[in-house]
């Protein structure tokens, strides 16, 4: 008797080809995460599991791993709903926004815009956030002068850019600066309502106005 040896079993064509499956779909299963491409991969070797356990006569085996290709199909048909791109139409609404931008404000940094003034000097400042190929987030909007309708010149200028190129704007309705704020939160929440935003405090938008899109 050989002792401390481990017998390696005859590996034959069918049992090579199930354990190429079963590394296959642990190996994609740990790669999921990263792309949807992994799980019809996965799906695939789901399926070749299938396969082999018909072959070998586990037909339960075979079956129950025919149910986990076709959950993983569905699974990766969603994922690739989620992650498909935007139509290519709109993909450049915000490019195309921020290219007019820049005709009439000067970028300063970290997402800031600079307006001047036809006369001399600024009418203030804007910074946005770009969040996806058709929205744009005003996260921040101030003026050094308040109360002379540098606000308003700003924010109608955005409004007709945002209707010019079919870009949704997103803001949250919070004064800044140095205490008493030029306008409290209420005040603000009315003035952006009448340039056409809707929401709540936390969270309003802005759609563009169908008429003037220039990209649709
Ligand atoms: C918000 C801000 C940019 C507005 O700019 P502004 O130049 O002061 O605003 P305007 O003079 O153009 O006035 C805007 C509107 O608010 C009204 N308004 C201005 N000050 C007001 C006040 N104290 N009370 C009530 N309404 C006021 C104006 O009548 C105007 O109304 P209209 O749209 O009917 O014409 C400016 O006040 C500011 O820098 N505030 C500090 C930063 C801040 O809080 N930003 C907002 C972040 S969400």
């Amino acid at each position: 008797m050989l002792q401390g040896t481990i017998a390696i079993p005859h590996l034959d064509r069918l049992t090579a080809f199930g354990l190429l499956a079963v590394s296959l779909m642990l190996l994609f299963y740990a790669l999921e995460e990263r792309s949807p491409s992994f799980v019809i991969a996965f799906a695939g070797s789901c399926l070749m599991a299938s396969l082999y356990g018909f072959l070998q006569g586990a037909w339960p085996f075979g079956l129950v791993e025919g149910v986990w290709s076709l959950v993983a199909i569905r699974r990766w048909h969603k994922l690739a709903m989620k992650t498909e791109p935007a139509p290519a139409q709109h993909q450049n609404n915000v490019h195309a926004f921020l290219g007019e931008l820049k005709t009439i404000a000067q970028p300063a940094g970290r997402g800031d815009y600079t307006f001047p003034k036809v006369e001399g000097g600024l009418h203030g400042s804007v910074q946005f956030i770009f969040d996806s190929p058709r929205t744009v987030t005003i996260h921040r909007l101030w003026t050094l002068q308040p109360g002379q309708g540098s606000g308003s010149q700003m924010l109608r200028t955005l409004c007709d850019l945002a209707d010019r190129h079919g870009v949704e704007l997103k803001l949250k309705v919070i004064p800044i600066g140095r205490k008493p704020y030029p306008m409290t939160r209420g005040q603000l929440f009315a003035w952006y309502q009448r340039h056409g935003f809707e929401g709540t405090r936390r969270k309003m938008i802005r759609t563009p106005r169908e008429a003037t899109h220039a990209g649709r």
